[in-house]
């Protein structure tokens, strides 16, 4: 079986992180978000991936060698001389797509426990044309909007919808027969608004309901609060990936790798990377620590990032969704609120205000 992931834009809602590496290959829970998608479609049975790109693809694909090899799943890129939208890529890895199976499409920034086993199942068992996995959500404005009927057929399809039509929303992952393929032309298209639209008028779309949590990480704020799902979901299905110690509180995990000194209070729902060195009497919780993060006694984190080979200096306070570009210096007793800092910068005063250090 294939699958084909859209992997498109430039990612500037997670700009700055994405101004270092494409936002698929950013560690959501200590490995990249592709990753867990790739891994998930393999247990599913594809044996083929196809990445959509239109940005930077060779930084993707040359990051993504050494996990075809370990993972054992072939990828591929399909190259857009212009942004394709969420359909054109289709039509243009058409040849590798169509080989008379349904094949996967997902759209690169969203997390969930994956059951795309039982998805593949549901969409046979309809004999649908398309399957659509969905979820509920508090605000479904933000997203594509799905309306079924009791047997999971969609009756209407709204992307973005302006007034309330439902508040189960398109989870981004989509089962598709080939036969999709015919009713997209090579051009810039939305799947969303233009394909989806036309299968639901022959009544051939359907919903699949999404067991477990879900979230669409591709800004600061979500990607936050969808790594303290995926760390609930380790709690209830694989505890051991867990960080156990006096130093933690609630779900957390952390790199082997990583060195973490005494009397820390480190939780809930963070995430430490690869060789990071976190000091002694260090307080955090919400946060993500990318690679080589380093972190002198006494500071305080607090809903936040950190990229790769940053450092917090002793007493510094970082709060309230601040994401710490790559390479960032913070010096002792700094306070950060909500400051957006782009790579390679050393800060020497506080920032009291929400803002961006260009
Ligand atoms: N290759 C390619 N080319 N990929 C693209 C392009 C493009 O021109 N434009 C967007 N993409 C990719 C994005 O990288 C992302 O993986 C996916 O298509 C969806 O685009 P987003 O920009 O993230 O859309 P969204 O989050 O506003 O809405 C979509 O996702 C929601 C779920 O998170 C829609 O599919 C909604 O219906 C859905 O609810
Ligand atoms: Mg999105």
């Amino acid at each position: 079986m294939k699958a084909l992931i859209l992997v498109g834009g430039y990612g500037t809602r997670l700009r700055p992180l994405t101004l270092t590496v494409p936002k698929p290959i950013i560690d959501f829970a200590n490995k990249p978000m592709i990753i867990h998608q790739i891994e998930a479609l393999k247990s599913a049975g594809v044996t083929e991936v196809v990445l959509a790109i239109n940005y930077q693809p060779q930084v993707m694909m040359d990051f993504l060698k050494e996990w075809e090899q370990k993972l054992g799943v072939k990828i591929s890129c399909s190259q857009e001389t212009e942004p394709m939208g969420t359909a054109g890529p289709l039509a243009l890895a058409r040849d590798i797509l169509d080989d008379g199976q349904p094949f996967f499409v997902l759209n690169s920034d969203v997390i969930c426990e994956f059951p795309l086993r039982d998805m593949l199942k549901f969409h046979q068992s309809h004999q649908a044309e398309g399957t659509i996995l969905v979820t509920k959500v508090d605000d479904p404005s933000k997203y594509g909007v799905v309306v079924t009927d009791d047997s999971g057929q969609v009756e209407r399809f709204v992307e973005k919808p302006k007034t309330f039509v439902g508040d189960k929303i398109n989870a981004g992952i989509y089962v598709l027969e080939p036969r999709v393929l015919d009713r997209i032309e090579l051009r810039p298209t939305s799947i969303e608004k233009e394909t989806f639209p036309l299968i639901v008028r022959d009544k051939r779309l359907f919903a699949f309901t999404l067991p477990g949590y879900w979230m669409d990480v591709g800004q600061p704020k979500d990607y936050l609060s969808g790594l303290g799902l995926h760390l609930s979901s380790l709690r209830e299905h694989d505890a051991s990936q867990l960080a156990e110690g006096s130093n933690f509180v609630g779900n957390n995990i952390v790199h082997p790798t990583a060195t973490i000194g005494k009397d820390c209070k480190i939780g809930p729902n963070v995430s430490i990377g690869i060789e990071c060195v976190i000091a002694d009497g260090v307080r955090i919780s919400n946060c993500v620590l990318l690679h080589r993060v380093k972190v002198k006694n006494y500071a305080r984190m607090a809903d936040s990032i950190i990229g790769w080979g940053s450092s917090i200096g002793q007493w510094a306070r970082i709060e309230n969704k601040s994401v710490i570009g790559e390479d960032v210096h913070v010096r002792e007793e700094i306070f950060m609120n909500g400051t957006i800092v782009l790579p390679h910068k050393e800060i020497k005063e506080s920032q009291h205000d929400p803002g961006t250090i260009i």
